[in-house]
């Protein structure tokens, strides 16, 4: 529930796309806002407004001149209540009128009269996204502090490929989400690591680890709202990248320790959350291990991978160094002694039953100051939480 006790006011303008926009008020709606929709004429011939007064459980205003509004002022009685406006999809020219001020229907009236922040979802034709006309209202509009969303890449309902398909609900209400976040990273970079590793030991055989990523991405993504450009170090798990963020795929240690060395420099924070292999097998057999009838079960020889955080820590100038330590006991001991033996100034502590695969984690943060626990929650509140304390470290730097 991130949008619990949120007035979220949901532009639909005229476009294909506005059938996944009865998606997206569904989403808002479950996610705790409420959620308030106003159409313009050209959307009702899309999706009636039937559709989104059954999702959002409130009648749906689509003309200026409507008698169930009292005083006439419906453009300034619903965006005063709103803490945030949402025009998705927002059409090439819904986004020329806003450019140029019109207020010649509800819509259109309600932004200009609103006083709250503003997000578009564009959705077009690619030839109208790429056109010069398109791309100097959204300069304008981004001038004017109007938050632009998207546009995807990908196969558009005309037939075409190319920019200007509109986000998938789910992503713009990730946009929406991390809007409301502080933006206590802006400016920084951060790196992190994700997930397990895999070692093969022949085509189809290798030794890994339950790590389901779920920790590190909700990492990513706070850090991400919290204005910091993101790169995710991941493992092989099965996660949809978080919105704005750049992920490198990797499958082994020695991968993600070439891809983290190749992309360090520059990085004010570091975070490694994945589940690295301590060791991997000494050879990678080519092909598949036979089964021999009657001989006796074969040995694997392992050696050490390299530890890519102590690796990081010892560069000359390394970012702020963020580690983690999953343990089965004596989480302060092993964890402090991680941190130590690492030369890090954080690393978070949790217990193995709490942080492995779930949804939920418990959280200790060990550094300079001491501990502080961070009790049970889903791992982005977690993630959130921790991304504060990283801002606080990189301030005393
Ligand atoms: O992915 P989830 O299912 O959400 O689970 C999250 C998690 C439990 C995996 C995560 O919260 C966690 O604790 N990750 C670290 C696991 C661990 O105990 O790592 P470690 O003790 O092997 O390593 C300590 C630190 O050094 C970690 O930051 C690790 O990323 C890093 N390391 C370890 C070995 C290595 N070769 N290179 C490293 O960088």
């Amino acid at each position: 529930m991130e949008l619990a006790g949120k007035n979220i006011v949901l532009g639909v303008t005229g476009g294909i796309a506005a059938y996944k926009a009865a998606e997206l008020v569904r989403l808002l709606v479950k996610d705790g806002a409420t959620v308030q929709v106003a159409m313009t004429e050209a959307a009702t011939r899309f999706v009636t407004p039937v559709t989104f007064q059954a999702l959002s459980g409130k009648p749906v205003f689509s003309d200026q001149w409507d008698p169930r509004v009292a005083n006439n002022m419906a453009h300034i009685d619903l965006s005063r209540q709103a803490d945030a406006l949402l025009v998705a999809p927002a059409s090439a020219d819904f986004l020329a009128r806003l450019a140029n001020g019109l207020a010649d229907d509800l819509l259109t009236t309600m932004v200009l009269a609103r006083d709250c922040p503003l997000l578009v979802a564009p959705a077009m034709n690619r030839q109208m996204w790429e056109n010069p006309a398109t791309r100097r209202n959204l300069a304008t509009l981004r001038g004017d502090g109007v938050f632009v969303v998207g546009p995807a890449c990908g196969d558009q309902a005309c037939g075409e490929t190319g920019p200007g398909r509109m986000l998938e609900a789910e992503e713009i209400l990730a946009e929406l989400i991390a809007h409301f976040q502080p933006k206590l990273l802006a400016g920084k970079r951060v790196l992190i690591t994700a997930g397990p590793t895999f070692e093969a030991i022949d085509p189809v055989r290798g030794v890994t680890n339950l790590s389901s990523g779920k920790m590190g991405y909700a990492i990513a993504r706070a850090a991400r709202e919290a204005g910091a450009e993101v790169v995710l170090v991941s493992g092989p798990v099965c996660l949809p990248c978080p919105s704005g963020v750049t992920r490198i795929a990797v499958t082994s240690a020695l991968q993600m320790r070439a891809a983290v060395l190749q992309r360090v420099a520059g990085n004010d924070v570091f975070v490694a959350v994945a589940a690295v292999a301590d060791y991997r097998p000494a050879e990678f057999i080519a092909r598949k291990i036979k089964k021999a009838a009657g001989s006796s079960a074969p040995s694997i020889e392992l050696v050490e991978n390299p530890d890519i955080l102590g690796e990081v820590a010892a560069l000359p100038a390394p970012p702020l160094c963020v580690g983690f330590a999953a343990e089965s006991e004596k989480l302060a001991e092993y964890a402090e002694r991680k941190r130590r033996s690492k030369n890090i100034p954080l690393i978070v502590g949790n217990l193995i039953q709490d942080g492995f695969g779930g949804e939920q984690n418990t959280l200790i943060l060990f550094d300079d100051d001491g501990q502080q626990p961070l009790p049970p929650a889903s791992k982005i509140d977690l993630a959130r939480q921790l991304v504060g304390r990283i801002a606080v470290l990189l301030e005393k730097r």
